[in-house]
C-alpha cells in the first residue's frame, strides 16, 4: 500500500526497537491468560447500559482522535480495549461481533429482545427516521461502557508502580470522535494515519510495547461465517475492507491510500453542508434525517443523516463493508464516525434547544418495528436496556450526559461557545475564505512572496474550491452561494449510489470520472457541488 505522505508515515510508524518477538500473534500478549477471568466477571444480564461515573464532579469528554493519540497513556488503554473487545469470543454478549451485529447483519437477537414475526433478519438500527441521532446515542454508549469495563481491568494489570497512573487514566476513558469535516493539520489527511494507515500497530501495555493488528484498520471475523454476508464478494472476505481492489477478489486488500484522498477532495463539502445544516437547519425535523417530510420546505433536502451517508460511501468505497447499512457497523471506523455524528448532534441541541423529535411514521422497517408504525420522542430504543425491563427513549436522551460524557465544544452548553467552534473549525472554504485565497493569490501574483492577512497563511489558496471568480462569489457586500439539492428515491438501484454534478462540462463516461482517472485537483472541483444524496419519501 502507498503511503499517503511518506515524511508523516516515518514519523508515526517508528516502530520501537524493543519489540517482542510474536511472529502470528495478533493480539496483545499479556502474559497469562487475562481474558478468561475477565469474561467470568462478566455475566450482568440483561445488559443494561448505564452510563458511566463523573470523575471528580466532571464529565469527561469525548475527545478527537488526533487528541487522544497525544495522550500516550488513554491512547495505548484505547488501542488495548479495542482490540480486546475485537477478539472477544464472538458468542459473548460483549463482543465485537455482537455489539456491530445490533445495527445490521446478522439480524441477530441481543438482550433477548425479540423481533417481531418476519423482521428477524434485520438489525434494530433505526435510518430514513426521526429516531436516527437519537438511536445511535444509546448504541454508542454502550460501547463506550463495555470498552470502559475492558480498559478499568487493563489498568489493573499493570506493574504495582504503573497501577495508580493508569487506573487514573481508565477512569476518564471515553469514546474518542473523528471529525472529517475539520481541515486536517498540514500536511496531513482527513483520515488520520492511524486508522488507515497500517494494518498493525505498536502499543505499549502492562506487559510492554508489542505490535499489534491494529483494531482501527479492520475488524477480522474470528471465525468467519460467510451466510451473514451472503453476496459476492462479502462472502470472502473474512475482515471489514475499505475501497477494496482488486474488485470482487478474495485476495482484495483495503486501499485506505485512495479513501484518504477522495476524503481530502470532498472535504470542503463536508465543511460547507455541516456549516450550513449549523446555520439553516433549526428544526429537528429536517435536521435530523433524510426522510421527505410533506410539509418540509424545499430548501431543506440535506440532514445530518445524509452527510453522515457521505462519509459512509466515500469511507468504503465501491464494495467497502461502511458503505452498505447492513455491513456498515463491523468496521471499526462506524464508531469514531458515529460518534461525530452524535457529537454534531450536542452541538446543533445547544443552537437549537427547543426543537426535538416529532411524531413520524417509520419509513423502513427494523426488528423490532414496522414500516409505517408512527415513532415519536417515547418509542423505545430497542435493544438498550435504560435498567432491567425499561428502553432508552428519545425524551430520556435528549441531553447526552445522562451517559456521562460529553464534547469539548459543548461541555458549558453555551451557544457562544458552540458557535465559536464552528466558526474556528469549519469555516476555511466559505465566502470570507475564498476572499482571503483571491488576496493571498494576488499578492503573489504581484511578486510578493510573503504570506498576507497578517496572522492566517493559505497553503491552500489554490484549491480548486477556493479559485472561483471573485466576482462570482461577491456582489459588494453580499456574497452567493450555491446549494444543489437534489431528490431522488434512495431504493431505486437496490444499492448506494453516489451523484456526481459538474461545474463545465462532465467527461464523456461520467461512471469512470471520479475514482482513479482524476487527480485530487480534479475531484477537488466537486467540492462546492456535491450536495445532499437526496430524501426518501
Ligand atoms: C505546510 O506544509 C508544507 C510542506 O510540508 C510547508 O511548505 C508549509 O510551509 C506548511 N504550512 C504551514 C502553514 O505550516
Ligand atoms: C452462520 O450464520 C448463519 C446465519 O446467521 C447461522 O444460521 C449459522 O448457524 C452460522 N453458523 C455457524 C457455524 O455459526
Ligand atoms: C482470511 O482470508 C485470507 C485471504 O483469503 C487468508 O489468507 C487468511 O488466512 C484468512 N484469515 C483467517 C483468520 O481465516
Ligand atoms: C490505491 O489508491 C492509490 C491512490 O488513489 C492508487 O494510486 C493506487 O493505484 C491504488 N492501489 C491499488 C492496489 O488499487
Ligand atoms: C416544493 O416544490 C414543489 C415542486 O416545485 C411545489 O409543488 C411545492 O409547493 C413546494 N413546497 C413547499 C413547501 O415549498
Ligand atoms: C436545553 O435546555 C434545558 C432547559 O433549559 C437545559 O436543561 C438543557 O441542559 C439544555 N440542553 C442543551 C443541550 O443545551
Ligand atoms: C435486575 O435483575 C437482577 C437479576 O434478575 C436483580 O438481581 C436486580 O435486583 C434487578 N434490579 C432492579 C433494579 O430491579
Ligand atoms: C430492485 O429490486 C426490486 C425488487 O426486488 C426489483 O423489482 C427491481 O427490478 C430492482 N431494481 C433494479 C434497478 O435492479
Amino acid at each position: 500500500m502507498l503511503p499517503f505522505r511518506s515524511a508523516i508515515l516515518l514519523s508515526v510508524w517508528l516502530v520501537p526497537t524493543c519489540l517482542a518477538s510474536l511472529s502470528g500473534q495478533k493480539r496483545y500478549d499479556y502474559g497469562s491468560d487475562v481474558h478468561a477471568r475477565f469474561q467470568r466477571r462478566q455475566d450482568y444480564i440483561p445488559p443494561i447500559v448505564t452510563g458511566l461515573p463523573s470523575v471528580d464532579g466532571h464529565l469527561p469528554s469525548r475527545r478527537e482522535i488526533r487528541e487522544l493519540e497525544k495522550d500516550e497513556d488513554l491512547w495505548n488503554l484505547f488501542l488495548l480495549a479495542l482490540s480486546w473487545m475485537q477478539y472477544t469470543d464472538q458468542a459473548m454478549w460483549s463482543s465485537w461481533y455482537k455489539i456491530a451485529g445490533i445495527h445490521g447483519a446478522p439480524g441477530q437477537t441481543w438482550g433477548g429482545v425479540e423481533a417481531i414475526p418476519g423482521n428477524d433478519n434485520i438489525g434494530y438500527c433505526h435510518h430514513v427516521s426521526i429516531l436516527f441521532p437519537t438511536w445511535h446515542r444509546p448504541y454508542l454508549a454502550l460501547y463506550e461502557q463495555i470498552l470502559y469495563d475492558i480498559a478499568q481491568y487493563i489498568a489493573s494489570l499493570y506493574p504495582p508502580e504503573k497501577r495508580e497512573r493508569f487506573g487514573k487514566a481508565a477512569k476518564s476513558f471515553r469514546l474518542p470522535y473523528w471529525d472529517w469535516a475539520a481541515t486536517p493539520p498540514n500536511g496531513t489527511t482527513v483520515l488520520p494515519l492511524s486508522m488507515g494507515g497500517d494494518p498493525n500497530i505498536a502499543v505499549s501495555g502492562p506487559n510492554g510495547v508489542q505490535s499489534i493488528a491494529n483494531p482501527l484498520f479492520s475488524y477480522s471475523f474470528k471465525p468467519f461465517n460467510a451466510s451473514i454476508f451472503p453476496e459476492i464478494p462479502f462472502n470472502t472476505w473474512n475482515e471489514t475492507k475499505r475501497a477494496p481492489r482488486p474488485i470482487n477478489s478474495p485476495a482484495a486488500t483495503s486501499n485506505n491510500s485512495f479513501v484518504a484522498r477522495t476524503l481530502d477532495s470532498q472535504m470542503p463539502s463536508f465543511q460547507q453542508r455541516l456549516y450550513n445544516l449549523f446555520a439553516n437547519y433549526p428544526d429537528y425535523t429536517s435536521f435530523s434525517n433524510e426522510a421527505w417530510i410533506p410539509t418540509d420546505n424545499n430548501g431543506t433536502y440535506d440532514s445530518i443523516e445524509a452527510l453522515h451517508d457521505s462519509i459512509h460511501t466515500l469511507s468504503g468505497g465501491a464494495l467497502g463493508h461502511l458503505s452498505i447499512i447492513q455491513y456498515s457497523a463491523f468496521d471499526p471506523l462506524f464508531l469514531l464516525h458515529h460518534v461525530n455524528v452524535d457529537r454534531i448532534f450536542a452541538m446543533w441541541q445547544v443552537l437549537y434547544n427547543d426543537s426535538y423529535v416529532v411524531p413520524m411514521p417509520a419509513i423502513y422497517p427494523s426488528h423490532t418495528s414496522a414500516a409505517g408504525q408512527i415513532q415519536d420522542a417515547g418509542t423505545a430504543l430497542t435493544p438498550f436496556f435504560s435498567d432491567n425491563d425499561t428502553f432508552w427513549t428519545s425524551d430520556m436522551v435528549r441531553d447526552h450526559e445522562v451517559f456521562g460524557y460529553t464534547y469539548p465544544e459543548v461541555s458549558t452548553k453555551n451557544r457562544v461557545e458552540v458557535v465559536a467552534s464552528i466558526n474556528r473549525l469549519y469555516t476555511h472554504y466559505s465566502p470570507a475564505s475564498i476572499a482571503m485565497a483571491h488576496q493571498w493569490r494576488q499578492s503573489r501574483g504581484n511578486g510578493n512572496t510573503a504570506v498576507t492577512d497578517g496572522s492566517r497563511s493559505r497553503p491552500d489558496a489554490d484549491r480548486r474550491s477556493l479559485r472561483l471568480p471573485i466576482n462570482a462569489v461577491f456582489d459588494g457586500e453580499d456574497y452567493y452561494e450555491w446549494i444543489a439539492n437534489v431528490r431522488v428515491k434512495k431504493d431505486t438501484l437496490n444499492d448506494s449510489f453516489m451523484i456526481y454534478l459538474f461545474l463545465g462540462i462532465a467527461p464523456g463516461d461520467p461512471s469512470t470520472c471520479c475514482e482513479e482517472s482524476l487527480s485530487p485537483e480534479d475531484i477537488d472541483g466537486l467540492g462546492i457541488s456535491v450536495a445532499a444524496l437526496g430524501k426518501q419519501n
